[in-house]
């Protein structure tokens, strides 16, 4: 595997498999390292087992960053979101992936490729590798979501 530190996995499923490799066609054209967890063709599978693949990925660090696809967005945002250190932002505008790097450290980008475009997918994506985190008092938001086991 290449330096997994800078590198990207996606994935994505049935739906999404379209848009997936249009992505990974662009990560490329940047020269970003991106890892393929899947899936590879536009036969039915579910969506759980990608979502699994890329948010475990994340969580135990092993990719600093992930983006995950499916028809909506809402299924993978769903389940990487129930994985330790997972912030998974599902975006359909270029201002919430901004705003979800600045202020809420998102580490997993979802889209929905039934929701949006692929030039718009491309723009969202590009801006959220593009913006940083900026700390300060959104670290202390997310340090109590990230204890959230000690608040109930
Ligand atoms: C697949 O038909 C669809 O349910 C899936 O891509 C996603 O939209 C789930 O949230």
């Amino acid at each position: 595997m290449q330096d997994s530190k800078t590198a990207l996995i996606i994935g994505c499923d049935h739906a999404a498999f379209s848009l997936k490799e249009k992505l990974k066609n662009f990560l490329i054209s940047k020269s970003i390292s991106v890892h393929d967890a899947g899936t590879s063709s536009e036969n039915s599978v579910n969506y759980p087992e990608f979502g699994i693949k890329v948010a475990s990925c994340v969580s135990s660090k092993k990719f600093e960053k992930g983006v995950l696809l499916c028809g909506t967005g809402i299924g993978m945002s769903m389940v990487a979101n129930r994985f330790p250190h997972v912030r998974a932002a599902l975006c359909a505008d270029v201002f919430s992936a901004i705003m979800s790097r600045q202020h809420n450290d998102s580490n997993i980008l979802v889209m929905g490729a039934r929701v949006i475009g692929d030039i718009l997918a491309e723009a969202i994506l590009n801006a959220w590798l593009n913006t940083s985190f900026e700390g300060g008092r959104h670290q202390l938001r997310l340090d109590q979501f990230d204890n959230i086991n000690n608040l109930t």
